[in-house]
């Protein structure tokens, strides 16, 4: 038997695609598993969009490598977007960097700044990728807690008074998942000095910022600096969670060590893509609104679920999800989710997947139609009334 590098032997398969074999296996038994787990949004990206990636794969020149740094009209549409949406302005030769979706992007920025001894800060709840991709770089994860009753913001006064001088890299994220907590602009400000007094890169990862979100906010309000990195997505804002388009905004020289790592990985984004990533960043401020009115009826319903599970929320969450807390005489979250799944035929998340100060907590993704969030709602009544 061939073992495999220790690298690996730290990291768990995902969640969702070991939970998602289950939800497959029920189905096949003929379950009609409703699945409101993941937030890979359910309806299409604008027809403009589709019909750009149309036209442009009819082309024989447009099936080639492409350029690393992926094409300038894209950086150019990326910087535009940025500084309508963020008021941000950002050099699109030198201060943005295409990804194929976000999440590689956590990845390359773990490879490229960190090593063995290293720390890394990673919030508590938190997108398991910041841990996952830490570990493969054979750092040390910290976790940081994020608690309710402080609106799910780190305390920064009690993170300095603890030794911060291995820490070289934080993860934050606001619209936060899975809390749906907002962006605060003065966290960011406490973010951008508190990086700058310990020498720590923020790392802020910004994929929620148009859903259920009034006013987009970043964390390089003003200006890229050398602490600060954002990570950005059209999975979630234009519905193309399939097609892997994300971009990293930032200083100069951090976009040049991270292309150092990636440039080792891909051979560049497919054109038609990146010419349809352009036709999505102009889209009108319509666009946005239409979805978050679609948004904002399923958060009602995923509500009223929350009720009918009696577990208590903050009505005011932005992102694609709707976080509720368990009653208290629920000992392990994951048996709840489990009975749900198993007898309501409801899959929803536990808030465990997120880390440790999840485990009193259930997420419900809003990427189902209305008609699957009201039958996820009605099987769960009568699954709680035959109990
Ligand atoms: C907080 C967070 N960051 C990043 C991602 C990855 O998004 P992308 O599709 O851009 O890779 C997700 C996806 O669910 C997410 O929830």
């Amino acid at each position: 038997m061939i073992n495999s590098a220790s690298r690996i032997s730290h990291v768990e398969e995902y969640y969702f695609s070991k939970k998602l074999k289950e939800v497959d296996a029920l189905n096949k038994n003929g379950k009609g598993i409703i699945n409101l787990g993941i937030g890979s949004p359910d309806l299409p990206p604008h027809e403009s969009v589709i019909e750009a990636l149309n036209n442009a794969a009819q082309l024989t020149e447009n099936h080639g490598y492409q350029s690393y740094r992926g094409l300038p009209e894209l950086r150019e549409a990326f910087a535009n977007w940025y500084q309508k949406y963020f008021k941000v302005k950002l050099n699109p030769d030198s201060e943005l960097l295409p990804l194929m979706g976000s999440k590689e992007g956590i990845l390359h920025i773990s490879m490229a700044y960190l090593e063995h001894g290293d720390e890394v800060l990673v919030p508590n709840p938190g997108y398991p990728a910041y841990s996952a991709t830490a570990k493969l770089a054979g750092a040390e994860i910290r976790y940081y807690d994020l608690k309710e009753d402080e609106n799910w913001q780190p305390d920064l006064n009690e993170l300095a008074k603890t030794d911060l001088s291995k820490v070289k890299l934080m993860w934050v994220n606001y619209p936060h998942m899975p809390t749906g907590a907002k962006v605060d602009n003065e966290l960011f400000k406490k973010l951008n000095t508190f990086a700058e007094q310990h020498n720590i890169l923020i790392c802020h990862d910004n994929p929620y910022s148009f859903i259920l979100n009034e006013k987009p906010e970043s964390i390089l309000k003003n200006g890229p600096n050398d602490h600060v990195i954002e990570l950005n997505s059209l999975s979630k804002s234009h519905n193309m969670a399939g097609w892997r388009i994300g971009v990293i905004a930032a200083k100069e020289h951090h976009i040049n060590n991270i292309l150092k790592f990636k440039s080792n990985m891909d051979s560049g984004m497919f054109k038609p893509i990146q010419l349809a990533a352009i036709e999505a960043l102009n889209l009108s401020d319509d666009w946005y609104q239409q979805q978050n009115a679609l948004y904002k009826e399923r958060k009602e319903i995923a509500f009223k679920i929350l009720n009918s599970l009696d577990c208590s929320y903050q009505s005011e969450q932005s992102g694609m999800f709707a976080w509720g807390k368990i009653p208290e005489h629920v000992t392990s979250v994951e048996n709840f989710t489990d009975e749900i799944l198993h007898h309501a035929q409801v899959f929803i998340v536990p808030g465990t997947v997120f880390g440790s100060n999840g485990s009193k907590y259930v997420r419900i993704s809003l990427c189902a139609d209305k008609e699957k969030l009201n039958k996820a709602l009605e099987r769960i009544i009568k699954f709680k009334q035959k109990k």
